[in-house]
């Protein structure tokens, strides 16, 4: 038997609604200097204002950064206050930023475990740009892809138990509803930076057909250029969500 690929004029430049990015390699990067891991982390936000920048400037509609996991609570405690402190930090200096450039912030996680000092710049920044018009900007902050499923079991069996809803009814979409993430399209394209090529419990439902690149580059590394990288390999790239690609003959 032999397979041949399907003969098909490439489409023209593929549409990129959502870029998401899972910025991995602060600590490494740190280390490598003889630094403590906490200084990746810092010079890691000049990388996340570069893309920022970047995305806003060439039209990308949404762009979702992981900034920290359900699982980072695992870290030293001093880590994770660094990491805390510069998220407020960031969000506080770079305030008229986002408003200049029409930027709106989201945010994508369960911010009540967050002390109330983070906890309350996310939700004033959201408040703030909620009329702005550019770039949709996505913290996934204390996020996990199989919280944001186990949610949505919870919110759809309480409907059912409710009376609202019929096991049997429940479709794929319907399901989809009830997930925090449902207000944004799936992404289209994941960066993993640092050389690691795993999800690390990010997007889990709605990556089922995101397309990833992994780069080798340690985020604080992940310049303009590097972005550009992966924005050509998402080109090249042939998206058939399941459709066939091969052809026998
Ligand atoms: C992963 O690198 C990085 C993080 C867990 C934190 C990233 C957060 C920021 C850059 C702050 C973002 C700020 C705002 C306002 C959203 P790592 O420490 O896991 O790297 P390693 O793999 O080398 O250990």
């Amino acid at each position: 038997m032999v397979y041949v690929k399907k003969k098909e004029a490439r489409p023209a430049p593929l549409p990129l609604q959502h870029l998401a990015v899972i910025m991995d390699g602060n600590g490494r990067w740190a280390e490598k200097k003889g630094w403590p891991r906490y200084f990746g982390h810092f010079r890691g936000v000049k990388s996340l204002r570069q893309m920022v920048k970047s995305c806003s400037r060439w039209g990308i509609p949404y762009l979702t950064v992981f900034a920290f996991s359900t699982e980072n609570w695992k870290r030293s405690s001093i880590e994770v206050s660094v990491i805390m402190k510069l998220m407020s930090r960031s969000l506080t200096r770079y305030q008229q930023e986002l408003d200049r450039n029409q930027i709106r912030l989201h945010v994508l996680g369960n911010l009540e475990e967050l002390a109330p000092s983070v906890r309350n710049i996310f939700n004033e920044m959201v408040e703030r740009t909620k009329n702005n018009t550019g770039l949709k900007l996505i913290v996934a902050v204390n996020y996990g892809g199989r919280q944001e499923i186990i949610q949505a079991v919870r919110a759809i069996s309480r409907a059912v138990k409710e009376g609202q809803m019929e096991i049997d009814n429940i479709t794929e979409d319907h399901f989809y509803s009830y997930m925090s993430s449902s207000v944004f399209p799936p992404p289209d394209l994941i960066i993993r930076t640092g050389a690691v090529s795993r999800l690390s419990n990010f997007y889990l439902w709605t990556a089922a057909y995101s397309e990833i690149y992994v780069s080798d580059v340690l985020w604080p590394d992940f310049n303009e250029a590097e972005l550009k990288k992966a924005l050509h390999f998402y080109t090249q790239t042939s998206r058939r969500f399941g459709a066939a690609s091969l052809e026998r003959k």
